[in-house]
């Protein structure tokens, strides 16, 4: 597994446009690395991300100019957009701070555990502008209308119980206890099959926006195309395992990948 880790504490890890650029080559480096089978995204010090750097991002960027402005915006949700899509199962490892933009790569990890401290919140409003970076799309998305608008129109922080209350995050646990719950949580996903981890997480992002019928149709296409690039065979292994040799209950784990990895 992979530790990423925003790592510009003195900042609080705002994002800015060096270190929007260095995650392109940090995700291509891990998709290609076959010691990563899980991405944790974590943040170094007291902060996940206090969002966008509001003085290189926003103030000294537009200063150059609209292309320059543009070129900063790909930079940014190129690679949150790299993030959801990830060949890999992903965790975004809440330690602390949570505000504006960083709702956007949290969004696009497929996870999200939080220390119980951490403190989330939708701070534009307080300096002036609307939740961008498709932040307003991702609270629509993940919490409910109410909680959405209450946070988008006030600002107010709140902390990662509330979050995990609202299913923001998968769950919250306190602080001393988040890496190892994360490290479990990862040792959970890197014993299934990863190929098959990779199909079912596209495929429920995928048929949020579906019809019924045109979700059953990609549904039985994904896993075809899942049987032509899973080279173990997983499928069968798993039924021969539990039908054959009853060597485990694919209702309470995993098969053995190790029979059959090629
Ligand atoms: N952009 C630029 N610099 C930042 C940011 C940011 N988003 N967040 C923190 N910093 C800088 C501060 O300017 C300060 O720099 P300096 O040491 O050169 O003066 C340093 O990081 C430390 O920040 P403090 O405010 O001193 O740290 P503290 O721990 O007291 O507070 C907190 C942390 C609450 C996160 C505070 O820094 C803050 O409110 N940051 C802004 C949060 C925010 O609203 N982000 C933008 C969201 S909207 C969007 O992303 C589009």
């Amino acid at each position: 597994m992979a530790w990423v880790t925003l790592n510009r504490p003195e900042k609080r890890n705002a994002m800015n446009p060096t270190l929007n650029r260095r995650m392109h080559g940090v995700l291509d480096e891990l998709e290609d690395d076959e010691r990563c089978g899980v991405l944790v995204l974590t943040g170094a010090g007291t902060s996940f991300s206090a969002g966008m750097d509001l003085k290189e991002y926003f103030r000294e960027t537009e200063a150059k100019g609209h292309i320059a402005i543009r070129r900063a915006q790909r930079d940014a949700y190129g690679w949150w957009r790299r993030l959801r899509w990830f060949e890999k199962p992903t965790i975004a490892m809440v330690n602390g701070w949570c505000f504006g933009g960083a709702f956007a790569p949290l969004f696009s990890c497929d996870l999200a555990i939080a220390a119980e401290e951490a403190q989330f919140g939708l701070s534009e409003i307080n300096w002036g502008i609307l939740p961008g970076g498709n932040v307003t799309k991702v609270v629509a998305e993940l919490l409910s209308r109410r909680e959405a608008m209450y946070y988008t129109l006030t600002g107010d922080t709140f902390d990662g119980r509330q979050a995990a209350e609202m299913k923001l995050v998968n769950r919250a646990v306190p602080l001393s206890e988040l890496r190892e719950t994360v490290r479990q949580l990862a040792d959970k996903l890197l014993e299934k099959n990863p190929a098959t981890l990779k199909a079912a997480k596209d495929a429920l992002k995928r048929v949020t926006e579906m019809t019924v019928d045109a979700s059953e149709d990609y549904l039985v296409v994904r896993q075809e195309s899942l049987n032509y690039l899973d080279s173990s065979d997983g499928r069968k292994e798993g039924i021969r395992q539990f039908i054959d040799e009853k060597s485990y209950k694919p209702g309470l784990g995993a098969y053995d990948r190790s029979k059959s990895e090629s």
